[in-house]
């Protein structure tokens, strides 16, 4: 975010980087290391900004250090950025000018630092000069003592005189790159005193940190931060079975544990409407109860799984469904409802509702192509007609073969559409396989003469 110029709201957190690498600012194997790591996660919902964001969050987090709030909505600058970047050869004023710039008073430019080193070290590699070839150990000298923990050791080392920061003591002194005790030292350590205080060091650091990452562009509205649902549906699929009269309605559902009102959950219920947004389901009712089946934590709350596998009669089908979590105590919550839009197939075949065929159907499929000058790929967007198949029971198959261009076919998403109505955002890694043949299929019974009829 060192690109950022507040003053005529241009760069910030905008993922520039991966642009920027060679640029002779942004020395270091971290910075492409953590790209690399971040590329296959960019989809058209989450931009390489919003994941470097997250980046702060997990790794201050992972490292033991406080809950950094995210907010999504970053967008991605389309090629590099201005220069700016802080080095450790700039005086105390080319510091305090370049933080300005970014928005940073000069008390949290010396925070924003001291966060930031309290993880990781300088490698010889690149500073030769600063920790010369073979004076540390895997070529990596510590910014302070305990180099993957989020504690304020940077702090209370520097204090007290033993620091080994290369970035305060030996080489760099010499050669004036000694950028941090520059930086620490220059309002009589007085904000290193108060980050001192073991109590008040993550805080100081939640704060600047998230200011940190907040710095967009002009014109960019970040959301709310994000916290986890309390009741999640993933995976959802329904798929056309017994030869196209039965709906197979798979996937689970994720149910938040940590801090929940009625203590532990004995199962959960699932109520749902049908296609016309009624309470009659077939011969069965309207309700699918599942218990749980494992359990997941993150790094500040816990889940349980829920896996669904229940058959819906085609003739009503589903249209929304609310969850109930039934915990011990008798206590009860509902999820806020969740609309399904009508069944359509996996992959790239659609089977759509024979009174809906005269809309067609349309992929959307979402892809990834390598570019030359970055370590992520770029987004394009390819928009496909299906053709019109066979017609089996109530539907008809529309189908496609299409080659994902870019060699990345398995981060893709695809949108399957038919009119108004689409199946959206699923992932190609997650369909997997090859179409099953589709056994015992009943006649077509919906459509005379080529022409759709209207259902009842
Ligand atoms: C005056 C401003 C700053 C200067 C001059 C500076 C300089 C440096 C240098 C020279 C390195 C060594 C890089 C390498 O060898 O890979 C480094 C590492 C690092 N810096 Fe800074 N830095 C500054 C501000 C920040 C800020 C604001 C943060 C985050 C809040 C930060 C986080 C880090 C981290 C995590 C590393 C370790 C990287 C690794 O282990 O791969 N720095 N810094």
């Amino acid at each position: 975010m060192s690109t950022a110029d507040i003053y005529s709201g241009t760069g910030g957190l905008d993922a520039s980087i991966q642009y920027e690498l060679n640029s002779g600012e942004n020395a270091g194997p971290g910075l492409r290391t953590t790209l690399e790591f971040m590329a296959p996660f960019i989809n058209k919902r989450t931009s390489l900004s919003d994941l470097i964001a997250l980046g702060v969050y997990t790794s201050v987090r992972s490292c033991g250090g406080p809950a950094v709030a995210i907010r999504a909505g970053r967008r991605n600058a389309k090629g590099d950025g201005n220069k700016g970047v802080p080095q450790p050869e700039n005086s105390v004023s080319d510091f305090e000018q370049k933080f300005d710039r970014m928005g940073f008073t000069h008390e949290e430019a010396i925070q924003a630092v001291a966060c930031g080193h309290t993880l990781g070290g300088v490698h010889s590699a690149q500073f030769a000069d600063i920790v010369p070839p073979g004076s540390a150990t895997n070529g990596v000298a510590s910014l302070d003592y305990s180099m993957s923990v989020f504690d304020n050791k940077v702090v209370t080392e520097y204090l007290s005189g033993s620091t080994k920061n290369p970035l305060v003591v030996g080489h760099s002194v010499t050669i004036s790159k000694h950028s941090d005790f520059k930086l620490f030292n220059s309002d009589g350590n007085n904000t290193m005193e108060r980050m001192a205080d073991n109590n008040r060091f993550p805080e100081i650091c939640r704060t600047v940190l998230q200011k940190m990452i907040d710095v967009v562009p002009s014109g960019i509205e970040l959301t709310r931060a994000i916290g986890p649902f309390m009741v999640k549906p993933v995976n959802l699929q329904l798929t056309l079975e017994n030869g196209g009269s039965t709906l197979l309605f798979t996937g689970f559902i994720r149910v938040k544990t940590s801090g929940t009102p009625g203590g532990s959950i004995t199962s959960i219920t699932i109520t749902y409407k049908n296609r016309e947004g009624g309470s009659s389901c077939g011969p069965g009712t309207c309700s699918i109860t599942a218990t749980a089946q494992g359990q997941g934590q993150g790094f500040d709350d816990t889940f349980a799984f829920f896996p669904i596998e229940a058959n819906i009669p085609v003739s009503s089908g589903i249209y929304s469904f609310v969850v109930t979590v039934n915990y011990a105590n008798g206590g009860r919550t509902r999820s806020p409802k969740v609309v399904f839009r009508d069944p359509t197939a996996l992959t790239l075949v659609a089977a759509v509702r024979n009174d809906r065929i005269s809309q067609g159907a349309l992929a959307t499929i979402s892809y990834k192509v390598p570019q030359s000058n970055s370590p992520v790929p770029a987004l394009k967007t390819a928009t496909i007609k299906l053709k019109k198949g066979n017609c089996i029971g109530e539907y008809t198959f529309f189908t496609i073969d299409h080659e994902i261009e870019g060699g990345l076919a398995d981060e893709s998403h695809i949108d399957l559409s038919n009119g108004d109505i689409s199946d959206s955002f699923k992932s190609v890694n997650d369909i997997q396989g090859s179409c099953r043949p589709f056994s015992n299929p009943s006649s077509c019974n919906d459509v005379r003469g080529g022409l759709p009829r209207r259902q009842p």
